[in-house]
């Protein structure tokens, strides 16, 4: 595990058993490691021109070094970038620079090696000293950054484990391990309470596997919990839900090969909010909020729900299963739903919905959806902010109309089978379920898995964490 460790001490005074890191106007891709006169490593890394360095750089920068420090087996890395020479980060503040540092350090330090059976030890890194010092504010910003670096990853390991170790109990238990000793409260329902809790939508897609589905309700009461009675508006909580598909076939209308085996990380919207609730306590906030995941397998068997079943959901409303596939928007409909009974402030739902969100953003962005403009102008600055990226699209009334031309209530696709719009559609049935309060739909899809040009590790990016934290610490 990558330690971070600060000093009051200048760079050019640090021990020298750390390498020091100076940046230099160099291009990006100039970077050598070098001896000084003095026996003192110095690894110099190109950032091109200082002050062509955007918060967005700013990020993939600080990944940067951690990839570059691995790549060169160092242990210990010394690096002073706040006052930083970048002016374009002075708009952010100091306290920006130093908490995106934290984050961004232990993101890219993060790897998965769960299932490495090789013993050869590889040389890995294993401090990074920030010199300089940090003001108080700094120090501040700096230690939230790690808490939310470290939730961040956590989400990760939860998303990258296989569906076959983290089937939906499994995930349940992963919940209530990483809220132990803290003050989140957990409570899973198994499958018999499922049913009669009324959450038939979640039952119908978990219902064909081994592993039965479950539904985990995560509290945290940062101001108290409000009573019955008292019409405190200050107390209602904030609620995520996010999609915990812990593995995707697709069910009956199965996927092709190819379209499957990463499908265990179609947990990662539930894997987030499960994190960020606990960072949320572990950071001491003073909110109340409510994490909701339905967990299930979307598998294929005899007892698997078929295409053209209809489902009486949370809500009441009946759904035609028009697709198996589009199983995510199913166990979001009995979330949201049951969100309803804490009469929340503001829901966020997060998923990894729509293989069509990849087709509009591109793997950049995660999609927003929401019809409260307010909502979605903050989500987006906290966005940009945070570096997980939303991008909004319409949620016109318009775009609910063909759902409806079913024979229940609602269709879960459209019934032409059109793949238009199709995280639009996504959205526009989930919204049939929707509390009346502010809500927002983020399909993470686009997000599912990292890039190269994310500078991480392969696999979970654990997106929206980050995002969320800084939500919850702003509503
Ligand atoms: N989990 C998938 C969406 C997905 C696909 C996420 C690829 C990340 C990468 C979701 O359950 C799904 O299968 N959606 C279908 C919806 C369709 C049947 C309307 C899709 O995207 O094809
Ligand atoms: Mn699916
Ligand atoms: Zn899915």
């Amino acid at each position: 595990m990558l330690k971070l460790t600060v000093t009051n001490k200048n760079i050019k005074a640090v021990p020298k058993k750390y390498v020091r890191l100076i940046v230099t106007e160099k291009d990006r891709n100039d970077h050598r490691l070098v001896e000084t006169k003095d026996g003192v490593l110095e690894y110099r890394l190109g950032v091109g021109r200082w002050n062509q360095v955007t918060p967005r750089h700013f990020i993939t920068l600080v990944r940067t070094i951690v990839g570059a420090a691995k790549a060169h087996h160092i242990e210990h890395l010394a690096i002073q970038l706040q006052n930083s020479p970048f002016p374009k980060l002075k708009e952010r503040g100091d306290d920006w620079v130093v908490r995106t540092l934290a984050e961004n350090l232990l993101l890219a330090g993060y790897e998965f090696n769960t299932y490495k059976t090789s013993k050869k030890k590889k040389t890995e890194l294993k401090e990074i000293l920030i010199c300089g010092g940090l003001s108080k504010s700094e120090q501040k910003a700096f230690n939230e950054g790690k808490v939310v670096g470290t939730y961040t990853n956590h989400a990760r390991d939860i998303a990258n484990t296989p569906g076959d170790d983290m089937t939906p109990a499994e995930l349940a238990a992963a919940a209530k391990k990483l809220a132990r000793g803290t003050k989140v409260s957990v409570k899973v329902l198994d499958e018999k309470a499922i049913k009669k809790e009324g959450l038939h939508a979640l039952w119908a897609v978990g219902k064909g596997a081994n592993d039965m589905p479950r539904f985990i309700v995560m509290e945290y009461w940062g101001l108290g919990k409000p009573t019955k009675s008292s019409k405190d508006k200050k107390k209602q909580p904030t609620i995520l839900v996010g999609k915990g598909i812990t593995y995707d076939t697709g069910g009956l209308n199965i996927k092709p090969s190819g379209a499957m085996h990463d499908m265990h990380l179609d947990m990662s919207g539930g894997a987030s909010v499960i994190a960020s609730i606990v960072c949320a306590a572990k950071l001491g906030l003073k909110k109340n909020i409510v994490a909701l995941v339905p967990a299930a397998e979307n598998a294929v068997s005899d007892r698997a729900m078929r295409a053209g079943d209809i489902i009486k959901s949370h809500s009441g409303k009946t759904i035609e299963v028009l697709h198996t596939d589009a199983e995510g928007r199913l166990v979001l409909a009995d979330g949201l739903s049951y969100a309803q009974k804490y009469d929340p402030k503001v829901v966020l739902d997060v998923a990894t919905l729509t293989g069509a969100a990849l087709v509009a953003l591109g793997q950049q962005a995660s999609a927003i959806m929401t019809t409260d403009q307010k909502l979605q102008d903050i989500l987006v600055a906290i966005g940009e902010e945070s570096g997980d990226y939303v991008w909004p699209l319409p949620l016109w009334d318009e775009y609910k109309a063909p759902l409806k031309n079913t024979r229940a209530d609602v269709a879960n696709i459209q019934p032409n089978f059109s793949r238009f719009g199709g995280t639009i559609e996504g959205a526009a049935f989930l919204s049939f379920f929707a509390p009346k309060c502010p809500w927002a739909h983020i399909d993470i899809a686009p997000r599912m898995e990292s890039i190269p040009s994310d500078k991480l590790t392969k696999g979970s990016t654990g997106e929206p964490v980050r995002l969320l934290v800084r939500f919850l610490e702003q509503s």
